[in-house]
C-alpha cells in the first residue's frame, strides 16, 4: 500500500517536526491542533526551520515553498481520518491519547493506518482500545525532528507486515533510518537516555556536581552534543517525568525511580525551554544555570 497523504496529531515541537519533514518529502499533510495559535506557532516555526535548511543549502527556495504548501492545518479532527497514515503527535499522556483516539475512529478510512509518536507508552495497549490492532503501530521521532536521523518503529502484538511494510517505507522516503523495537516500556533510545539524564539529575540533586560541571562533563568528557540537563530542558522536564514513570510503573524495578529534584522542577511548572526555564533560566537570551 502506498502512503500519499499523512495526518498529524499535535502542532507541538514533535507535530511540527514532523509535518516539516513529511511535507518535504513531498507528502499532502494535514496538521490538526486544538488551538488555532498552536497551528499558526508551529506553521510560522516550520518556515523558520525550512528557511535555516535553504541558508545552509541543504534545500532549495523551490523546495521550501513546495513543502510549505503541501500542509494544510485544521481544528477539525474529522479532516485527519481521510488521510492514508495518522501519526498522533499529542501529550505524552495515556488518557489524552485515548480519547483523541476515540474522537478520531469513526473518520478513518478502511485502510488508514493509525500510528502514534509516543515515547515510551505501550502501542499494544493504545491499539486495543482502537477498531485496527493490525494497522496500529508506534512511529517514534527523535527532537529535532528535521535533523535527527532515527525513526523507532514498534509493532504492537498484533499489528501486520504490511503496516510495518508500509510504515518503514515513509520512513526511508524521509531520507531517515528506521530502528525496529520491541514493544517495552519506553522501547530503545528512551530505556537508555532517560535512566542517563534521570541519573545527571541525582548527581545534581545529590550535590556531586552543579548544572554547568555536569553538563560541561558529558559535552567535553563523552562528546555528546548536549550535557544531559540541557538535553532535558530541550525534551521537556514534563515528558522526561512522564517516561520515567512509565519505566518505572512498566519495568517495577526501583533502578528508575525518578529523581525527586526532577519532580519538583516539573511541580514548579519549570519545563525547559516550552516553558523558559528548567535546569536553566532562558528568560534573558542567555541560558543561566538555575543551580
Ligand atoms: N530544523 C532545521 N534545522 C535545524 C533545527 C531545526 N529544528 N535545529 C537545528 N538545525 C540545524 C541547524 O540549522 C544547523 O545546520 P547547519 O549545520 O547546516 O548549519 C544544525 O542543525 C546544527 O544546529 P546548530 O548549529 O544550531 O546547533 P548544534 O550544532 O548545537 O546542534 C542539535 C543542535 C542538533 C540540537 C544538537 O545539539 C544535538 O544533536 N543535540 C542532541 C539532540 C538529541 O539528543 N535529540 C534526541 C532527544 S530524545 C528524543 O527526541 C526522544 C524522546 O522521545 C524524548
Amino acid at each position: 500500500m502506498e502512503i500519499r497523504s499523512i495526518g498529524i496529531i499535535g502542532a507541538g515541537q514533535m507535530g511540527n517536526g514532523i509535518a516539516h519533514v513529511t511535507a518535504l518529502a513531498g507528502y499532502r499533510v494535514v496538521m490538526m491542533d486544538i488551538s488555532q495559535d498552536s497551528l499558526t506557532a508551529a506553521l510560522s516555526l516550520i518556515e523558520k526551520n525550512l528557511e535555516r535548511q535553504v541558508s545552509s543549502a541543504k534545500i532549495t527556495a523551490a523546495e521550501k515553498a513546495k513543502a510549505l504548501a503541501q500542509i494544510d492545518t485544521t481544528l477539525d479532527i474529522s479532516k485527519v481520518g481521510q488521510a492514508d497514515l495518522v501519526i498522533e503527535a499529542a501529550t505524552e499522556d495515556e488518557t489524552i491519547k485515548q480519547s483523541i483516539f476515540d474522537l478520531l475512529l469513526p473518520h478513518l478510512q478502511d485502510h488508514t493506518i493509525l500510528t502514534s509518536n509516543t515515547s515510551s507508552i505501550s502501542i499494544t495497549r493504545l491499539a486495543s482500545r482502537t477498531d485496527r490492532p493490525e494497522k496500529f503501530m508506534g512511529f517514534h521521532f527523535m527532537n529535532p525532528v528535521p535533523v535527527m536521523k532515527l525513526v523507532e518503529l514498534i509493532r504492537g502484538i498484533a499489528t501486520d507486515e504490511t503496516t510495518y511494510a508500509a510504515c518503514k517505507q515513509v520512513v526511508e522516503r524521509l531520507g531517515k533510518t528506521a530502528a525496529s523495537a520491541e514493544d517495552f516500556p519506553a522501547f530503545i533510545v528512551n530505556r537508555l537516555l532517560m535512566p542517563m539524564i534521570n541519573e545527571a539529575v541525582y548527581t545534581l540533586y545529590e550535590g556531586v556536581g552543579n548544572v554547568v560541571s555536569i553538563d560541561s562533563s558529558m559535552r567535553l568528557g563523552a562528546n555528546h552534543p548536549m550535557g544531559p540537563l540541557e538535553l532535558a530542558d530541550f525534551i521537556g522536564l514534563d515528558t522526561c517525568l512522564a517516561i520515567m514513570n512509565v519505566l518505572h510503573d512498566g519495568l517495577a524495578d526501583t533502578k528508575y525511580r525518578p529523581c525527586p529534584l526532577l519532580t519538583k522542577y516539573v511541580e514548579a511548572g519549570w519545563l525547559g525551554r516550552k516553558s523558559q526555564r528548567g535546569f536553566y533560566d532562558y528568560r534573558s537570551g542567555t541560558p543561566v544555570p538555575t543551580r
